[in-house]
């Protein structure tokens, strides 16, 4: 599945952003424009995942960006396939194992290539926040 563009206008997401009150005050214009070039490249599905996912979701997907997991991922059809797409993880798995893999892939996947991340609790929550919100 191809998942085409967004259509939505840059400055919707912009306001949606920046009207985020978790986002609001934190998140610099630069980081609001990157999040706005990020989802705007995504599908109609993903923008509309936004509108539901949790506040802190917004500091998830900065955390994936940093942390290049689009090098193996793909979510939204956005990301290589070296590891299975993202899309829809909150409903195979549960939240605790999404947290415990990520400090130990290979304890939970034998032979995973995927490396081990060390997040800060916060971190944690926030990246596995912006995953899960994220539906098949
Ligand atoms: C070097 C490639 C690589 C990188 C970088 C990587 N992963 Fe993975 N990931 C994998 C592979 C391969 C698997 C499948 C084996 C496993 O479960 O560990 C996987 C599995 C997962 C799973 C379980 C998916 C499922 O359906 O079972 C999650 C969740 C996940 N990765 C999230 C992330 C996130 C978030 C990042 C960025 C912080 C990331 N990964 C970075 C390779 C990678």
């Amino acid at each position: 599945m191809t998942a085409a563009p967004s259509k939505r206008p840059a400055e919707w997401l912009r306001e949606h952003f920046k009207s985020n009150p978790k986002a609001s005050g934190v998140l610099k214009d630069a980081q609001v424009d990157m999040l706005v070039t990020f989802v705007a490249k995504r599908s109609e599905k993903a923008v509309d995942a936004w509108q539901n996912a949790p506040p802190s979701a917004v500091e998830g997907a900065l955390i994936y960006q940093a942390n290049e997991c689009a090098t193996c991922h793909k979510l939204n059809g956005v990301g290589d396939e070296l590891g299975p797409s993202l899309n829809g993880v909150g409903e195979r798995h549960e939240r605790a194992w999404i947290e415990q893999h990520f400090a130990d892939p290979a304890k939970f996947s034998p032979e995973s290539m995927m490396p081990a991340t060390k997040f800060k609790p916060e971190d944690l929550k926030f990246i596995t926040d912006y995953i899960t919100s994220i539906p098949k």
